[in-house]
């Protein structure tokens, strides 16, 4: 027979974790906060912590600019057998080369991952450059398409200061990046160089004709197939948004007022709380997160919410309530005392089981952690302690979309979304609907939407637009028109 619950053990775990659990006011506090911020960011304040950086980019797709991109004399772009769309992305821990092939209306892709080694994700820039420019050359000699001029979108996912569609200035690594001597340097620059670098003799002719974080290629995607998205959303490795913000409502806006009145902004909310903002609801937990981290002391709701982290914080509570003896009568599991050893799909799966069913909870413990000897006690307090994590982050994310939202003040909003956490955790998603409906203003109603690929099909074809007029008009017109043929 299964041994019962042990209620005064299990309450004893609750109270020790109880500022794991954020109630509404603290979170209304929270969107309280994060808006003044926001708002430092639109007007350039230098203390601004979530920067709010200008795309450029000042439409979403609509059939009306698939029309004028035709009207644009495209069409044999992208109707000529073989025109070849090329897209790299980097911003996890792999990097991924894309590419697509276009025959009259079909379009074909291919794409790699190649993993990028721990000790290339730290130190000289050059070394990390030279490794993509490594990939994207094998990609290419793999594809036999040596001595083509292949136009390249690149999508980076890291806060940049953008000068153009080509031109990002690095502001600060995060996700376990740190090249620190690429910060402050134009990543195009380096890219091309590294280019140059690696394929000049072997005839590789790779142009970086555009940059875009992930947001904002996650909002292009997904505004394609929904007109009302103007949201776009990650919650992977990292955690950020972008939205479709009003020219005048930003005061940084360099005056020029034409149609559309309207720009995308690439917020950079993983930044909040690195001036302290966040301190009324971080845990013991999140500060050893923190300390133990690359970068102390920055990404503060980044390090609450997002996939890189939230499984740390995890172990980071698990750990304690082991050495408060609360959990396995004190005695630590193998591998558990280990950093970064829990990892945000241990949580997913954790989740996964419902109240009093711990399938999933034991086949962690005993795969990941060795640990076959528990009691059901241990089993509900890591149920329950796992919960906590991630309602949290889930609540946290809320409180950031519900700020935008009552922001934008529209009707109806679309919130295009993509990240792994957000994809494959079994409640986020709903838990996050869930609280927004809750925080957004009265009459306001919306709607998440996955987008299929990322940002990677829609990225693929900005590549294409220095065929047409340089300008932002082309980039979401190819975006639009790569959702319409993939
Ligand atoms: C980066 C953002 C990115 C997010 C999701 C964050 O760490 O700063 O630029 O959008 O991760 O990938």
């Amino acid at each position: 027979m299964i041994a019962p619950i042990d209620e005064k053990l299990l309450a004893k775990a609750n109270q020790l974790t109880k500022e794991l659990v954020l109630d509404n006011d603290k979170l209304r506090t929270v969107m309280e906060f994060l808006l003044k911020e926001c708002e430092l960011g639109l007007r350039d304040d230098e203390a601004a912590t979530v920067k709010m950086f200008l795309t450029y980019v000042r439409n979403v797709p609509s059939g009306k600019e698939q029309g004028q991109f035709l009207a644009l004399g495209r069409l044999d772009i992208i109707l000529s057998p073989r025109f070849l769309g090329f897209y790299a992305d980097l911003g996890g821990t792999n990097f991924r080369v894309l590419m697509i092939t276009l025959k009259g209306d079909d379009a074909k892709l291919d794409s790699d991952i190649y993993a990028i080694p721990q000790e290339i994700m730290v130190g000289p820039g050059k070394n990390l450059f030279d490794h993509i420019a490594d990939c994207l050359i094998n990609f290419i000699v793999k594809h036999k398409l040596e001595s083509k001029k292949l136009p390249l979108g690149f999508t980076f996912s890291f806060p940049c200061v953008q000068y153009g569609l080509a031109s990002a200035k690095l502001v600060t690594w995060t996700k376990g990046f740190d090249c620190p001597d690429v910060v402050g340097y134009d990543v195009v620059k380096l890219l091309k160089e590294a280019i140059k670098r690696k394929g000049g003799k072997k005839n590789i002719f790779v142009d970086v004709v555009a940059i875009i974080n992930d947001t904002t290629g996650t909002l292009m995607s997904c505004a394609h197939r929904n007109r009302e998205c103007r949201v776009g959303l990650i919650v992977g490795t990292g955690c950020n948004a972008c939205y479709m913000e009003d020219l005048q409502k930003i005061e940084k806006w360099p005056a020029n007022y034409t149609e559309p009145k309207q720009v995308i902004i690439n917020t950079e909310w993983g930044a909040f709380g690195c001036n302290g903002m966040l301190d009324f609801i971080r845990t013991e937990y999140d500060r050893k997160v923190d300390e133990n981290s690359l970068n102390p002391g920055r990404q503060i709701y980044e390090k609450m919410v997002s996939g890189m982290y939230i499984g740390e914080i995890l172990r980071q509570a698990l750990v304690s309530l082991v050495n408060a003896k609360v959990l396995f009568d004190g005695q630590m599991p193998k591998n558990l005392d280990q950093k970064y050893n829990l990892l945000a799909k241990y949580i997913s799966r954790i989740d996964t089981d419902v109240y009093k069913s711990y399938t999933n909870t034991k086949y962690v413990l005993e795969k990941h952690f060795a640990k076959s000897n528990y009691t059901v006690t241990d089993l509900e307090i890591i149920r329950e302690t796992t919960r906590r994590v991630s309602h949290r982050a889930a609540s946290l994310v809320s409180a950031g979309c519900a700020v935008i939202l009552n922001r934008m003040e529209r009707k109806h909003t679309v919130i295009g979304y993509d990240g792994s956490l957000l994809r494959y955790h079994p409640h986020y998603r709903k838990w996050m609907e869930e609280k927004i409906k809750y925080l957004i203003k009265p009459n306001m109603t919306f709607d998440v939407m996955l987008s299929e690929d990322g940002s990677g099909r829609g990225a693929a074809l900005v590549s294409l637009y220095t065929k047409c007029n340089k300008s932002i008009l082309c980039l979401h017109s190819l975006i639009g028109r790569c959702r319409f043929l993939c």
